[in-house]
């Protein structure tokens, strides 16, 4: 197959891409800067928000993930939830005029959203069918509403694109957990083995998390099952109370101590890592209602497997991902 990836030179771009191009395919990222060389990639220069000679990838390509968005991890400054808003609303809809337009169009448009469009809670899971939507949950900081809104954009952009020929599948994709640098993963290892992972405002927020073998092996699924269209969760089937994922963290990494912070002591932190307590501090249960329903199996459907396969991983003593 011909794959696309707009986006596709940040962390999880780097996950799939070698993936997908160890597996014979031929992927083309979309970038807006000079990136470094690939194996199996080939690099194509876009805006992420006009038309340009970069739509030529587009027409005849086999599959189009978007990945393309400004990181989440910042400060939630005006400037910035801008720019988080209008680089995914921008990219998504610039790929589908691009798909609209295209003489030979893909067969399918995997569009990454993600499981942060749910409402914070620690009641029933939500799954794509019976799931509720955030936004206006009265219990929380009035400023999380911003990230599920950006979210429902991002979706909407992707919903009104008119690509008759085009399946759309829209990623609602819960922290992805791999050894690759720069992710969640490996920060919450490094603080971990600083004896600061505990639990964090007492813990009982959930964390939905999928491995980065299973988030792969799920979009190869879902680029086969021409019967699936829409949103789908990716997360793995059991999400847990934070508290127990980090103390099952540190079990694995066979570290004894992990200091718990309070919510004022998350905030010194968030600030220092120029980053927003939103994504530690929001209760996030959700669970892969339409995966499973399809007949997706997990690798690593329990967090404590996963954990050691992860630290194992990232000691270097274990082959990739599976
Ligand atoms: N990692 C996770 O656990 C996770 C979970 C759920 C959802 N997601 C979503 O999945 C996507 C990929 O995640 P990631 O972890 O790979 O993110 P990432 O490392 O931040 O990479 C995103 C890529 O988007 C491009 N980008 C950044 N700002 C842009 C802008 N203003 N306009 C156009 N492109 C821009 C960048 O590519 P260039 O600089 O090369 O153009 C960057 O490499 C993101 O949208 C993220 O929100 C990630």
């Amino acid at each position: 197959m011909k794959v696309v990836l707009p986006g596709g030179t940040g962390h999880l771009g780097r996950v799939l891409g070698r993936r997908l191009a160890g597996e014979g395919h031929e992927v083309v990222v979309l970038t807006r800067r000079a990136a470094g060389p690939e194996p199996g990639v080939r690099h194509v220069r876009w805006d992420g928000r006009s038309a340009g000679p970069w739509t030529a990838e587009i027409d005849g390509s086999d599959v189009v993930l978007n990945l393309a968005g400004r990181s989440v991890n910042c400060r939630y400054t005006r400037a910035n939830l801008r720019e988080m808003l209008n680089s995914r609303v921008d990219s998504a809809r610039v790929v589908g005029g691009a798909i609209e337009r295209a003489a030979r169009p893909p067969r399918v448009w995997l569009q990454m959203s993600t499981a942060t469009i749910y409402a914070h809670t620690s009641g029933p899971p939500n799954d794509e069918t019976t799931g509720v939507l955030g936004g206006d949950e009265p219990d929380v900081p009035a400023y999380w509403a911003y990230s599920v809104d950006i979210a429902k954009a991002w979706e909407r952009e992707q919903r009104l694109a008119a690509t008759p020929h085009t399946r759309k599948v829209a990623l609602r994709t819960a922290m992805v957990m791999s050894p690759e640098p720069g992710g969640a993963f490996t920060m919450l290892l490094r603080l971990a083995r600083l004896g600061l992972g505990g639990p964090v405002a007492g813990g009982a927020q959930y964390m939905s998390w999928i491995h980065d073998g299973d988030l792969a092996r799920a979009i190869e699924f879902l680029i086969e099952r021409e019967d699936v269209s829409g949103p789908v969760n990716l997360s793995a089937p059991e999400p847990l109370p934070y508290g127990e994922f980090l103390r099952t963290l540190r079990t694995a990494a066979g570290v004894r101590v992990g200091l718990p912070a309070t919510r004022w002591m998350a905030e010194i932190g968030a600030f220092v890592l120029r980053s927003d307590t939103e994504l530690l501090l929001k209760s996030r249960r959700v669970v892969p209602g339409r995966l499973l329903k399809a007949g997706f199996e997990f690798n690593h459907p329990t967090w404590p497997t996963a954990a050691d396969d992860l630290v194992s991983r990232a000691r270097g003593s274990l082959p990739p991902a599976t």
